[in-house]
């Protein structure tokens, strides 16, 4: 860091400046004042902004012979004024505080962007006494100038209570100027480094999740046609098993001791008869019929088709779905089968019953639908797995309803997120664009 190289303990000569004569040490405080406005435009590369602001501003009360200093930084968005620093005796506890735009002096500064003297502060209509009550401070004189960078003021620089009595100078005004052209540089290097690195980390983290889809999605068409091909080849030897069980079964006396070989036959057969047209679906939802279509009347649909499902299971099923959703592009069928899926994955959850929420938004081009239970939850570490086929924690379940579900979602280019935490719940939520086009 070229700040480094200059620091607040190499100058001591401002501490041990003879107290002789106001002029030496002028001159020495305006050597190192230079110094310091050269490594503040160097340090536009370095980051260390507060170290800087510190330095800056203890060189600033120094030169000013002041009490204390602050500098502020505005966020914009939030309309609100905050302390990127705050110099002397209850510099502590100011930093915690904030102000609104427009309040006290530097508020009026920095919705202005001019710089004020305030010779006494009781005599100042700006001068706000809040801060001054909050932390037990007082605040005789003060003078405040904006951080101003490409016309737009971002902060402002404060130096208060010249120690002398004496009011600040325009000697005081131009330096503490020269020193905010600087830090607002800096400053403002600071602000965009920041931003470019949470962008930075957005993308890397956009870049991994699109990764995983197409993965996923590659994954998903390789699969579906081996696993098809497959099905096809293992459907008519799963039949004629099936088929000539029965028939053995049929054939043979109540009570012969084969009876319970053919029932555990006929029972695996039909397991594999479901899981054969389980691929066989999904193989199927490659391909959508993408319609315009009313997202109201699909949901009450699967609603009322699940009611008597939960209400069987001690199961409570909260519907909060808004009135007349936009129209949306979509394969009805699909959707509905993607969210029974959820659904059902929520009931088989709750083996001891519990409550589903349900809610239907619209929320900008898109619908978001939730599904949220009170179920046993997804370990964290499953969390990335269960999409992929065959992954189930059911003796009963085949592992694919929930890449049935992505499969649909990706149809429609939607969203899924699963958040869960373990053994308190899952929470399901689909975003479908109104008009997705694949
Ligand atoms: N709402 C949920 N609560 C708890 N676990 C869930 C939930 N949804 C999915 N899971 C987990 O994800 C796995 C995969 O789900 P799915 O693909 O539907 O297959 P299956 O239901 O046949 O096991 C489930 O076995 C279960 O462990
Ligand atoms: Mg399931």
């Amino acid at each position: 860091m070229i700040f480094k190289s200059i620091t607040a303990n190499d100058v001591p000569s401002m501490k041990k400046a003879s107290k002789s004569g106001k002029k030496q040490n002028d001159d020495i405080h305006r050597r190192e004042l230079s110094a310091l406005l050269k490594s503040c435009a160097l340090i536009n590369s370095s980051l260390q902004i507060f170290d800087v602001l510190d330095f800056a501003m203890k060189v600033a009360e120094e030169f000013m012979e002041a009490e204390a200093s602050s500098a502020y930084e505005l966020d914009a968005e939030r309309g609100e004024i905050f302390f990127r620093l705050a110099r002397g005796e209850k510099g502590g506890v100011i930093r915690t505080k904030s102000l609104e735009l427009g309040e006290g002096v530097a508020g009026w500064v920095i919705q202005n962007g001019r710089p004020v003297i305030v010779e006494d502060v009781t005599k100042e209509s700006r001068f706000s006494d809040r801060l001054d009550r909050e932390t037990g401070f007082r605040t005789r004189s003060l003078i405040c100038v904006p951080l101003t960078i490409r016309g737009k003021t971002i902060g402002a620089l404060e130096v208060i209570n010249k120690k002398n009595g004496c009011p600040f100078t325009n000697e005081d005004l131009e330096l503490l100027t020269a020193l905010a052209q600087q830090i607002a540089v800096a400053l403002d290097n600071a602000r965009l480094y920041q931003r470019s690195q949470k962008n930075f980390k957005l993308t890397a983290e956009e870049l991994k999740a699109t990764q995983q889809k197409l993965i996923r999605s590659e994954r998903l068409a390789a699969l579906a046609n081996l696993v098809q091909g497959v099905a096809h080849e293992v459907r008519n030897p799963i039949m004629s098993i099936g088929g000539f069980a029965a028939r053995m079964k049929a054939g043979l006396d109540k009570d012969h001791q084969f009876h319970r070989y053919l029932n555990i036959i006929l029972e695996e057969t039909s397991k594999l008869e479901k899981l054969v047209r389980d691929v066989k679906e999904l193989a199927e939802m490659h391909t959508a019929n993408l319609q315009p279509a009313n997202m109201n009347s699909l949901l009450s649909k699967v609603i009322a088709d699940l009611s008597p499902i939960t209400s069987g299971k001690s199961i409570q099923l909260d519907a909060d779905i808004q009135e007349n959703l936009p129209p949306i592009v979509m394969d009805s069928a699909q959707i509905s089968r993607a969210l029974k899926n959820i659904i059902q994955n929520s009931i088989e959850a709750m083996p001891n019953g519990g409550t589903i929420k349900f809610k239907a938004r619209p929320v900008d081009m898109r619908i978001r639908i939730v599904v949220e239970d009170s179920g046993i939850g997804i370990e964290e570490d499953n969390l990335d797995s269960i999409p992929e086929p065959f992954v189930t924690s059911k003796t009963t379940g085949a592992g694919l309803g929930l890449t049935m579900v992505y499969q649909i979602v990706m149809n429609h280019q939607g969203e899924i997120h699963i958040t869960s935490r373990g053994g308190k719940g899952t929470v399901v939520t689909l975003d479908l664009p109104l008009n997705s086009q694949s």
